[in-house]
């Protein structure tokens, strides 16, 4: 993904952290003092009041996946959630500059979608294993393979292989997205697992991709049996992208964002998410009252976007994506053509 592009470098400028600073941050520290450590506050306070100020002055929007630290979550976004939920807000933005605190493939939607913004990314290498796992030319394939069955596409691919899908889908709504087309079968990519637990959903065939995420599929059904041994009373939500055993041993199964409405909704007393780890420090700032049991499996995408990128990106306008004109409209079509189907049930 980042092939041909320059690495990923920081200007040397070390935001100073001084009593102004201390006075601006300090109801922010406030919210996150449960997953922050004091000791930790005085370096990302500088940089978040560096950003939230460079931010206003460039007319930026800061876009923060639920995978992203507390400090950046709490900290610098301006609008925070899943996939999908990035994807709809992207198409309501009116700033000039959108920063996408996510992986690479979320940048490039929201550059579809906006074609006449600057859409920045701090980290060039921010990529995913379920985007890298499938080409626009496997896409071609398969469908001379299947001739006129339609292509339902995951989010997390590149925008390639979105132009040569039919319509895509997230993790909160791919079953409603697959019976939508009102068709017997359908090629869903890339995602087996998710694919599999659509599949359990409905009655339509899916024919499937071999891809799987690197986070998720770490997870094994012995774990969670032992969190319920472990934990009395414990809740288990887990997301769609782990192994079909894992979901079968789960109490709940979706996106994050249905995760997050789950413990809203239910205020389970002990709860523990089988996703990536900072999914749970940033739930627990908002629920205190409830006991998260923390997993950690970290996303080495997600982490690659830190503080110190996203001020350097503010500054010099890096990493700045860009989609070939032909590919951005038939993939902003796939997405479009999934944004506009109303009276979706989250999940
Ligand atoms: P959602 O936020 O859409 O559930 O996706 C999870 C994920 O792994 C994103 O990369
Ligand atoms: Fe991709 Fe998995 Fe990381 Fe999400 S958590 S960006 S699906 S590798």
């Amino acid at each position: 993904m980042s092939e041909g592009r320059p690495e990923t470098s920081l200007s040397s400028d070390v935001p100073e952290f001084n009593s102004a600073v201390a006075q601006s941050t300090a109801s922010i520290y406030e919210r996150v003092r449960g997953v922050i450590p004091e000791i930790e506050w005085p370096v990302h306070a500088a940089y978040i009041a560096a950003i939230n100020k460079l931010k206003v002055e460039r007319n930026a929007l800061i876009m923060a996946h639920n995978y992203q630290t507390p400090e950046i979550y709490y900290g610098v976004a301006d609008l925070t959630g899943d996939s999908l939920a990035l994807a709809r807000d992207a198409a309501k933005a009116d700033a000039d500059i959108i920063v996408l605190c996510g992986v690479y493939f979320m940048a490039e939607t929201v550059k579809m979608l906006n074609r006449s913004k600057t859409v920045l990314i701090p980290d060039l290498e921010a990529g995913c294993s379920l985007a890298s796992s499938i080409t626009a030319e496997d896409v071609r394939l398969l469908r001379k393979r299947h001739p006129g069955v339609p292509v339902v596409t995951y989010v997390n691919t590149s925008a390639a292989v979105k132009a040569e899908s039919d319509i895509c889908c997230t993790s909160s709504n791919a079953v409603e997205v697959v019976e939508s087309l009102g068709v017997d079968e359908v090629i869903f990519l890339p995602d087996e697992y998710l694919g599999k637990y659509v599949a359990s959903n409905t009655r339509t065939r899916m024919i499937l991709w071999n891809g799987h995420c690197e986070v998720h599929e770490r997870f094994t059904a012995e774990d969670l049996r032992a969190y319920r041994k472990s934990y009395g009373g414990i809740v288990i939500l887990a997301h769609a992208e782990c192994p079909p055993d894992v979901l079968a041993e789960a109490d709940f199964v979706g996106s994050t964002s249905g995760m997050i409405r789950y413990v809203a909704d239910q205020r389970p007393s002990r709860v523990v998410m089988i996703t990536e780890c900072s999914m749970s420090d940033n739930v627990a700032v908002e629920f205190p009252e409830v006991e998260f049991i923390r997993p950690c499996n970290l996303c080495p995408h997600m982490k690659r976007i830190t503080l110190p990128k996203v001020l350097h990106s503010l500054q010099s306008m890096e990493y700045a994506v860009e989609v070939d004109p032909q590919i951005a409209e038939r993939g902003r079509q796939a997405v479009q053509r999934m944004l506009d189907l109303r009276k979706r049930k989250a999940r």
